[in-house]
Protein backbone atom coordinates (compact mmCIF):
# COMPACT_ATOMS: atom_id res chain seq x y z
CA UNK A 1 0.00 0.00 0.00
CA UNK A 2 3.27 2.21 0.50
CA UNK A 3 3.97 1.70 -3.26
CA UNK A 4 -0.03 2.59 -4.19
CA UNK A 5 0.22 6.06 -1.68
CA UNK A 6 3.27 7.04 -3.55
CA UNK A 7 2.22 6.46 -6.83
CA UNK A 8 -1.05 8.61 -5.67
CA UNK A 9 1.29 11.62 -4.82
CA UNK A 10 3.49 11.22 -7.63
CA UNK A 11 6.23 9.35 -7.22
CA UNK A 12 7.22 8.32 -10.63
CA UNK A 13 8.80 4.55 -10.53
CA UNK A 14 12.13 4.01 -12.20
CA UNK A 15 10.41 0.88 -13.85
CA UNK A 16 7.75 -0.55 -15.30
CA UNK A 17 5.40 -2.48 -12.34
CA UNK A 18 4.06 -5.38 -14.88
CA UNK A 19 6.28 -7.69 -16.13
CA UNK A 20 5.61 -7.61 -19.32
CA UNK A 21 6.41 -3.99 -19.85
CA UNK A 22 9.25 -4.43 -17.55
CA UNK A 23 10.52 -7.08 -20.34
CA UNK A 24 9.81 -5.06 -23.14
CA UNK A 25 11.57 -1.74 -22.22
CA UNK A 26 14.84 -3.45 -21.05
CA UNK A 27 14.77 -5.60 -24.14
CA UNK A 28 14.73 -1.92 -26.13
CA UNK A 29 17.46 -1.05 -24.07
CA UNK A 30 19.60 -3.48 -24.53
CA UNK A 31 21.81 -4.61 -27.36
CA UNK A 32 20.99 -7.98 -29.05
CA UNK A 33 23.66 -10.26 -27.80
CA UNK A 34 23.08 -8.76 -24.68
CA UNK A 35 19.63 -9.70 -24.57
CA UNK A 36 20.34 -12.54 -26.16
CA UNK A 37 22.52 -13.53 -23.72
CA UNK A 38 20.16 -12.73 -20.81
CA UNK A 39 17.10 -13.37 -21.57
CA UNK A 40 17.67 -16.73 -23.96
CA UNK A 41 17.20 -19.99 -22.59
CA UNK A 42 18.45 -23.71 -23.99
CA UNK A 43 17.16 -25.24 -27.11
CA UNK A 44 13.72 -23.95 -28.71
CA UNK A 45 12.88 -22.22 -25.26
CA UNK A 46 10.44 -24.87 -24.06
CA UNK A 47 12.02 -25.13 -20.34
CA UNK A 48 11.49 -21.05 -19.99
CA UNK A 49 8.04 -21.43 -20.86
CA UNK A 50 6.55 -24.52 -18.98
CA UNK A 51 8.85 -23.22 -16.11
CA UNK A 52 5.62 -20.27 -16.19
CA UNK A 53 3.23 -21.98 -17.37
CA UNK A 54 3.32 -24.47 -14.45
CA UNK A 55 2.14 -21.19 -12.54
CA UNK A 56 -0.69 -21.27 -14.12
CA UNK A 57 -2.10 -24.70 -13.13
CA UNK A 58 -2.58 -23.49 -9.56
CA UNK A 59 -5.05 -20.54 -8.05
CA UNK A 60 -5.03 -18.82 -4.83
CA UNK A 61 -8.00 -18.95 -3.05
CA UNK A 62 -8.45 -15.19 -1.08
CA UNK A 63 -9.59 -15.27 2.29
CA UNK A 64 -11.97 -12.39 4.47
CA UNK A 65 -12.27 -10.72 7.35
CA UNK A 66 -8.82 -12.28 9.14
CA UNK A 67 -8.44 -9.30 11.20
CA UNK A 68 -4.16 -8.72 10.57
CA UNK A 69 -3.08 -5.57 10.00
CA UNK A 70 0.42 -6.26 10.39
CA UNK A 71 2.26 -9.07 8.36
CA UNK A 72 5.62 -10.72 9.10
CA UNK A 73 7.32 -11.44 6.01
CA UNK A 74 10.74 -12.59 7.37
CA UNK A 75 11.98 -16.22 7.27
CA UNK A 76 14.67 -18.75 8.67
CA UNK A 77 17.47 -19.93 6.41
CA UNK A 78 20.69 -21.54 7.12
CA UNK A 79 22.89 -18.61 7.82
CA UNK A 80 20.31 -16.33 9.50
CA UNK A 81 17.18 -14.26 9.04
CA UNK A 82 16.09 -12.81 6.06
CA UNK A 83 13.65 -10.13 6.37
CA UNK A 84 11.71 -11.44 3.40
CA UNK A 85 11.66 -14.64 1.63
CA UNK A 86 13.35 -13.42 -1.77
CA UNK A 87 16.90 -13.81 -2.14
CA UNK A 88 18.51 -12.16 -5.83
CA UNK A 89 19.83 -15.50 -7.46
CA UNK A 90 23.75 -15.35 -8.75
CA UNK A 91 23.50 -13.84 -12.14
CA UNK A 92 27.27 -13.50 -14.35
CA UNK A 93 28.11 -11.64 -16.75
CA UNK A 94 25.59 -8.79 -16.20
CA UNK A 95 28.39 -6.23 -16.94
CA UNK A 96 25.86 -6.94 -20.25
CA UNK A 97 22.77 -5.08 -18.77
CA UNK A 98 24.79 -2.42 -17.20
CA UNK A 99 28.60 -0.58 -16.13
CA UNK A 100 29.31 -2.34 -12.33
CA UNK A 101 26.22 -4.37 -12.63
CA UNK A 102 27.38 -6.43 -9.43
CA UNK A 103 28.02 -3.38 -7.14
CA UNK A 104 24.64 -1.44 -8.00
CA UNK A 105 23.14 -4.85 -7.66
CA UNK A 106 24.95 -4.98 -4.28
CA UNK A 107 23.69 -1.28 -3.01
CA UNK A 108 20.09 -2.21 -4.05
CA UNK A 109 20.22 -5.21 -2.01
CA UNK A 110 21.31 -3.55 0.80
CA UNK A 111 18.93 -0.47 0.62
CA UNK A 112 16.02 -3.43 0.10
CA UNK A 113 16.88 -5.86 2.81
CA UNK A 114 17.61 -8.49 0.42
CA UNK A 115 20.00 -11.04 0.44
CA UNK A 116 22.46 -11.25 -2.84
CA UNK A 117 23.93 -14.47 -4.32
CA UNK A 118 27.68 -12.55 -5.52
CA UNK A 119 28.19 -15.15 -8.92
CA UNK A 120 31.12 -16.83 -9.54
CA UNK A 121 31.35 -15.18 -12.45
CA UNK A 122 30.01 -11.72 -11.08
CA UNK A 123 31.59 -8.36 -12.84
CA UNK A 124 32.99 -6.82 -9.36
CA UNK A 125 35.24 -9.03 -7.15
CA UNK A 126 32.91 -9.99 -4.42
CA UNK A 127 34.94 -8.18 -2.16
CA UNK A 128 34.22 -4.71 -3.76
CA UNK A 129 30.52 -6.01 -3.51
CA UNK A 130 30.58 -6.85 0.22
CA UNK A 131 32.22 -3.51 0.70
CA UNK A 132 29.33 -2.02 -0.64
CA UNK A 133 26.81 -4.04 1.17
CA UNK A 134 28.12 -2.76 4.82
CA UNK A 135 26.88 -5.87 6.84
CA UNK A 136 23.73 -6.71 4.91
CA UNK A 137 23.38 -10.44 3.60
CA UNK A 138 24.70 -12.30 0.90
CA UNK A 139 25.93 -15.45 0.15
CA UNK A 140 28.58 -16.64 -2.55
CA UNK A 141 27.83 -19.23 -5.56
CA UNK A 142 30.55 -21.13 -6.74
CA UNK A 143 30.84 -23.08 -9.75
CA UNK A 144 33.20 -25.68 -8.54
CA UNK A 145 36.95 -25.53 -10.49
CA UNK A 146 38.79 -28.10 -12.29
CA UNK A 147 41.10 -26.92 -9.76
CA UNK A 148 41.02 -27.68 -5.87
CA UNK A 149 43.35 -25.02 -4.75
CA UNK A 150 41.09 -22.73 -6.90
CA UNK A 151 37.62 -23.83 -4.90
CA UNK A 152 39.45 -23.20 -1.78
CA UNK A 153 40.84 -20.04 -2.44
CA UNK A 154 37.23 -18.91 -3.64
CA UNK A 155 35.88 -20.16 -0.33
CA UNK A 156 38.55 -18.34 1.79
CA UNK A 157 37.66 -15.64 0.38
CA UNK A 158 33.62 -15.88 0.36
CA UNK A 159 33.75 -16.82 3.91
CA UNK A 160 36.60 -13.53 4.66
CA UNK A 161 33.79 -11.30 2.31
CA UNK A 162 31.13 -12.46 5.01
CA UNK A 163 29.14 -14.69 3.40
CA UNK A 164 26.29 -16.28 5.17
CA UNK A 165 26.47 -19.33 3.16
CA UNK A 166 28.13 -21.36 0.39
CA UNK A 167 25.81 -22.28 -2.84
CA UNK A 168 27.57 -24.50 -5.14
CA UNK A 169 25.70 -24.27 -8.27
CA UNK A 170 25.25 -28.48 -10.09
CA UNK A 171 23.78 -27.40 -13.46
CA UNK A 172 26.15 -26.08 -15.36
CA UNK A 173 29.27 -28.13 -15.32
CA UNK A 174 28.68 -27.54 -18.94
CA UNK A 175 27.25 -24.74 -20.79
CA UNK A 176 23.50 -25.08 -22.08
CA UNK A 177 22.89 -25.87 -26.07
CA UNK A 178 21.90 -21.76 -26.69
CA UNK A 179 21.35 -21.39 -30.17
CA UNK A 180 20.66 -17.27 -29.83
CA UNK A 181 24.03 -17.09 -28.43
CA UNK A 182 25.98 -19.36 -31.32
CA UNK A 183 23.85 -17.91 -33.91
CA UNK A 184 25.24 -14.37 -32.85
CA UNK A 185 28.71 -15.63 -31.61
CA UNK A 186 28.50 -14.08 -28.51
CA UNK A 187 29.18 -15.40 -25.62
CA UNK A 188 30.07 -13.23 -22.70
CA UNK A 189 33.48 -14.07 -21.62
CA UNK A 190 35.17 -13.22 -24.97
CA UNK A 191 34.62 -9.87 -24.14
CA UNK A 192 36.15 -10.45 -20.50
CA UNK A 193 33.05 -9.93 -18.34
CA UNK A 194 31.77 -12.24 -15.82
CA UNK A 195 35.73 -13.28 -14.80
CA UNK A 196 36.61 -10.82 -12.07
CA UNK A 197 35.86 -13.17 -9.43
CA UNK A 198 38.95 -14.91 -11.53
CA UNK A 199 41.12 -12.79 -12.38
CA UNK A 200 41.00 -10.81 -8.75
CA UNK A 201 42.16 -14.20 -7.37
CA UNK A 202 45.08 -15.21 -6.27
CA UNK A 203 45.62 -18.37 -7.30
CA UNK A 204 43.76 -17.61 -10.51
CA UNK A 205 46.86 -15.35 -10.88
CA UNK A 206 49.44 -18.18 -10.61
CA UNK A 207 47.57 -20.96 -12.85
CA UNK A 208 47.90 -18.30 -15.39
CA UNK A 209 51.46 -17.27 -14.50
CA UNK A 210 52.36 -20.76 -14.85
CA UNK A 211 50.60 -21.53 -17.97
CA UNK A 212 53.44 -21.69 -21.33
CA UNK A 213 53.30 -18.96 -23.52
CA UNK A 214 50.55 -18.19 -25.79
CA UNK A 215 50.82 -18.09 -29.36
CA UNK A 216 50.86 -13.47 -29.94
CA UNK A 217 46.84 -12.67 -29.23
CA UNK A 218 45.03 -10.16 -31.45
CA UNK A 219 45.05 -7.51 -28.71
CA UNK A 220 40.91 -7.01 -28.90
CA UNK A 221 38.97 -4.55 -26.72
CA UNK A 222 37.62 -6.91 -24.30
CA UNK A 223 41.49 -8.33 -24.03
CA UNK A 224 42.45 -4.68 -22.76
CA UNK A 225 39.43 -4.86 -19.99
CA UNK A 226 40.10 -7.58 -18.92
CA UNK A 227 43.98 -6.85 -18.43
CA UNK A 228 42.45 -3.60 -16.71
CA UNK A 229 40.73 -5.73 -14.45
CA UNK A 230 43.49 -7.88 -13.56
CA UNK A 231 46.10 -4.63 -13.32
CA UNK A 232 43.56 -2.30 -11.49
CA UNK A 233 46.16 -2.22 -8.72
CA UNK A 234 48.99 -2.05 -10.67
CA UNK A 235 49.02 0.72 -13.31
CA UNK A 236 52.92 -0.05 -14.62
CA UNK A 237 51.65 -3.46 -15.00
CA UNK A 238 48.87 -2.76 -17.50
CA UNK A 239 51.21 -0.83 -19.83
CA UNK A 240 54.23 -3.44 -19.52
CA UNK A 241 51.42 -6.65 -19.95
CA UNK A 242 48.99 -4.49 -23.03
CA UNK A 243 50.96 -6.23 -25.72
CA UNK A 244 51.36 -9.46 -24.04
CA UNK A 245 49.25 -12.70 -24.28
CA UNK A 246 48.30 -12.44 -20.86
CA UNK A 247 44.73 -11.20 -21.39
CA UNK A 248 43.79 -13.88 -23.36
CA UNK A 249 45.54 -16.39 -21.59
CA UNK A 250 43.40 -15.48 -18.69
CA UNK A 251 39.98 -15.89 -20.69
CA UNK A 252 41.81 -19.10 -21.97
CA UNK A 253 42.78 -20.60 -18.38
CA UNK A 254 38.92 -19.43 -17.19
CA UNK A 255 37.71 -21.48 -19.75
CA UNK A 256 39.30 -24.34 -19.58
CA UNK A 257 39.05 -24.52 -15.78
CA UNK A 258 35.88 -22.61 -14.23
CA UNK A 259 33.98 -25.96 -14.27
CA UNK A 260 34.83 -29.75 -13.50
CA UNK A 261 32.68 -31.64 -16.37
CA UNK A 262 33.56 -35.22 -14.05
CA UNK A 263 31.89 -33.57 -10.75
CA UNK A 264 30.45 -36.22 -8.70
CA UNK A 265 29.07 -36.92 -4.69
CA UNK A 266 32.55 -37.50 -3.92
CA UNK A 267 33.85 -34.58 -4.72
CA UNK A 268 30.86 -33.25 -2.60
CA UNK A 269 31.93 -35.42 0.01
CA UNK A 270 35.11 -33.29 0.64
CA UNK A 271 33.30 -29.26 0.82
CA UNK A 272 32.34 -30.48 4.74
CA UNK A 273 35.48 -30.01 5.88
CA UNK A 274 36.51 -27.28 3.74
CA UNK A 275 34.18 -24.63 5.15
CA UNK A 276 31.94 -23.53 8.01
CA UNK A 277 29.74 -22.07 5.73
CA UNK A 278 26.21 -23.50 5.28
CA UNK A 279 25.92 -25.59 2.05
CA UNK A 280 23.06 -25.04 -0.47
CA UNK A 281 23.26 -26.94 -3.79
CA UNK A 282 21.81 -25.06 -6.43
CA UNK A 283 20.27 -26.91 -9.43
CA UNK A 284 18.72 -30.01 -8.16
CA UNK A 285 15.21 -31.35 -9.96
CA UNK A 286 15.32 -35.02 -9.08
CA UNK A 287 14.01 -36.40 -5.81
CA UNK A 288 16.73 -38.77 -5.48
CA UNK A 289 18.97 -36.22 -6.09
CA UNK A 290 17.36 -34.08 -3.34
CA UNK A 291 17.60 -37.14 -1.13
CA UNK A 292 20.80 -37.67 -1.38
CA UNK A 293 21.89 -34.00 -0.96
CA UNK A 294 20.78 -33.65 2.49
CA UNK A 295 21.63 -37.52 3.48
CA UNK A 296 25.22 -35.88 2.52
CA UNK A 297 24.77 -33.37 5.03
CA UNK A 298 24.17 -29.93 2.94
CA UNK A 299 21.91 -27.70 4.28
CA UNK A 300 19.37 -26.23 1.71
CA UNK A 301 18.93 -27.19 -1.88
CA UNK A 302 17.84 -25.02 -4.54
CA UNK A 303 15.09 -26.47 -6.70
CA UNK A 304 16.01 -25.00 -10.03
CA UNK A 305 16.38 -25.70 -13.70
CA UNK A 306 18.79 -22.28 -13.85
CA UNK A 307 15.80 -20.11 -15.71
CA UNK A 308 15.85 -22.93 -18.45
CA UNK A 309 19.17 -22.21 -19.57
CA UNK A 310 20.60 -25.39 -19.81
CA UNK A 311 18.08 -28.55 -20.59
CA UNK A 312 15.19 -27.78 -23.27
CA UNK A 313 12.56 -29.00 -22.49
CA UNK A 314 13.27 -29.94 -18.82
CA UNK A 315 11.39 -30.04 -16.13
CA UNK A 316 9.39 -26.94 -14.82
CA UNK A 317 11.32 -25.66 -11.66
CA UNK A 318 7.83 -25.43 -9.90
CA UNK A 319 6.83 -29.33 -10.12
CA UNK A 320 9.90 -30.54 -9.18
CA UNK A 321 9.43 -28.30 -6.08
CA UNK A 322 5.98 -30.19 -6.06
CA UNK A 323 7.53 -33.39 -6.19
CA UNK A 324 10.47 -33.01 -3.77
CA UNK A 325 8.45 -31.87 -0.97
CA UNK A 326 6.09 -34.74 -1.23
CA UNK A 327 9.38 -37.17 -1.08
CA UNK A 328 11.33 -35.40 1.38
CA UNK A 329 8.73 -34.18 3.70
CA UNK A 330 8.48 -30.89 6.00
CA UNK A 331 11.71 -30.37 7.20
CA UNK A 332 14.41 -29.68 4.55
CA UNK A 333 15.08 -26.16 3.59
CA UNK A 334 13.70 -25.86 0.07
CA UNK A 335 14.34 -22.75 -2.07
CA UNK A 336 13.30 -22.66 -5.34
CA UNK A 337 14.01 -20.18 -8.77
CA UNK A 338 12.98 -20.30 -12.58
CA UNK A 339 10.11 -18.31 -13.66
CA UNK A 340 9.48 -16.11 -10.50
CA UNK A 341 8.06 -12.53 -11.92
CA UNK A 342 5.41 -11.44 -9.62
CA UNK A 343 4.70 -11.26 -5.88
CA UNK A 344 1.95 -13.56 -6.69
CA UNK A 345 4.39 -16.27 -8.15
CA UNK A 346 6.35 -16.21 -5.20
CA UNK A 347 3.05 -17.18 -2.56
CA UNK A 348 2.43 -20.09 -4.67
CA UNK A 349 6.02 -21.35 -4.69
CA UNK A 350 5.97 -21.09 -1.09
CA UNK A 351 2.11 -22.70 -0.86
CA UNK A 352 3.53 -25.41 -2.57
CA UNK A 353 6.88 -26.03 -0.41
CA UNK A 354 9.55 -23.79 -1.24
CA UNK A 355 10.92 -21.68 2.71
CA UNK A 356 12.09 -18.91 -0.08
CA UNK A 357 12.70 -18.10 -3.95
CA UNK A 358 15.36 -16.42 -5.89
CA UNK A 359 14.49 -14.44 -8.47
CA UNK A 360 17.03 -13.69 -11.59
CA UNK A 361 16.25 -11.87 -14.94
CA UNK A 362 13.72 -9.71 -13.13
CA UNK A 363 16.26 -7.73 -11.70
CA UNK A 364 18.42 -7.45 -14.31
CA UNK A 365 15.73 -6.03 -16.56
CA UNK A 366 15.47 -3.65 -13.70
CA UNK A 367 19.12 -2.71 -13.91
CA UNK A 368 19.32 -2.22 -17.53
CA UNK A 369 16.75 0.24 -17.61
CA UNK A 370 17.33 2.27 -14.24
CA UNK A 371 20.75 1.27 -13.03
CA UNK A 372 20.38 0.38 -8.86
CA UNK A 373 17.32 2.29 -8.71
CA UNK A 374 15.50 -0.51 -11.20
CA UNK A 375 17.01 -3.40 -8.95
CA UNK A 376 15.25 -1.81 -5.94
CA UNK A 377 11.82 -0.68 -7.57
CA UNK A 378 11.98 -4.67 -8.93
CA UNK A 379 12.29 -6.11 -6.00
CA UNK A 380 10.19 -3.63 -4.02
CA UNK A 381 7.37 -4.51 -6.41
CA UNK A 382 7.57 -8.21 -6.37
CA UNK A 383 7.82 -7.73 -2.46
CA UNK A 384 4.82 -5.42 -2.07
CA UNK A 385 2.72 -7.54 -4.29
CA UNK A 386 3.37 -10.70 -1.89
CA UNK A 387 2.42 -8.69 1.18
CA UNK A 388 -0.91 -7.25 -0.89
CA UNK A 389 -1.46 -11.54 -1.88
CA UNK A 390 -1.18 -12.27 1.86
CA UNK A 391 -3.19 -9.31 3.06
CA UNK A 392 -6.13 -10.24 0.47
CA UNK A 393 -5.69 -14.36 1.94
CA UNK A 394 -5.91 -13.55 4.94
CA UNK A 395 -2.27 -14.34 5.59
CA UNK A 396 -0.22 -13.17 8.63
CA UNK A 397 3.04 -14.84 8.00
CA UNK A 398 5.20 -16.84 5.58
CA UNK A 399 4.96 -20.27 7.65
CA UNK A 400 0.98 -19.84 7.01
CA UNK A 401 0.91 -19.89 3.27
CA UNK A 402 0.25 -23.45 2.83
CA UNK A 403 -0.42 -25.68 0.25
CA UNK A 404 -4.21 -25.28 2.01
CA UNK A 405 -4.17 -21.72 -0.08
CA UNK A 406 -4.30 -23.14 -3.14
CA UNK A 407 -6.51 -24.96 -5.33
CA UNK A 408 -5.57 -26.62 -9.10
CA UNK A 409 -6.54 -24.13 -11.34
C1 LIG B 1 22.12 -17.06 -14.53
N1 LIG B 1 22.12 -18.05 -13.54
C2 LIG B 1 23.28 -18.33 -12.88
N2 LIG B 1 23.28 -19.26 -11.86
C3 LIG B 1 24.41 -19.51 -11.17
O1 LIG B 1 24.38 -20.32 -10.26
N3 LIG B 1 25.58 -18.83 -11.47
C4 LIG B 1 25.65 -17.92 -12.46
O2 LIG B 1 26.70 -17.33 -12.69
C5 LIG B 1 24.48 -17.68 -13.23
N4 LIG B 1 24.52 -16.82 -14.27
C6 LIG B 1 23.35 -16.46 -14.90
C7 LIG B 1 23.38 -15.48 -15.89
C8 LIG B 1 22.20 -15.07 -16.47
C9 LIG B 1 22.24 -13.98 -17.50
C10 LIG B 1 20.95 -15.62 -16.06
C11 LIG B 1 19.63 -15.15 -16.63
C12 LIG B 1 20.93 -16.62 -15.12
C13 LIG B 1 20.86 -18.69 -13.13
C14 LIG B 1 20.18 -17.89 -12.02
O3 LIG B 1 20.90 -17.98 -10.82
C15 LIG B 1 18.76 -18.40 -11.73
O4 LIG B 1 18.79 -19.79 -11.51
C16 LIG B 1 17.77 -18.09 -12.83
O5 LIG B 1 18.02 -16.84 -13.44
C17 LIG B 1 16.37 -18.09 -12.26
O6 LIG B 1 15.43 -18.00 -13.25
P1 LIG B 1 14.70 -16.64 -13.68
O7 LIG B 1 14.26 -15.91 -12.44
O8 LIG B 1 15.70 -15.88 -14.49
O9 LIG B 1 13.57 -17.17 -14.49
Amino acid sequence: STIYRQGALGRRPAVPADFAELERRAERASSAKAWAYVAGGAGEGRTMRRNRAAFERWAIVPRMLSGHVERDLSVELPGGRHDTPVLLAPVGAGALMGADSDLRIARAAAATGTAYVFSNQGCNPMEDCAAAMGDASRWFQLYWSKDEQLVDSLIARAEAAGAAALVVTLDTTVLGWRPQDLNLGSLPFSRGQGIAQYTSDPRFREIVAGRPPQPAAEVTLGAIRTLLAMTRNHPGAFWSNLRSPAPRAAVETFLDIYSNPGLSWEHLATLRGRTRLPIVLKGILHPDDARRAFDAGVDAIVVSNHGGRQIDNAVASLDALVTIRAALGPSPTLLLDSGIRTGADVFTALALGANAVLLGRPYMYGLALAGQSGVEDVIRNVIAELELTMALAGIPDIASITRDCLVEA
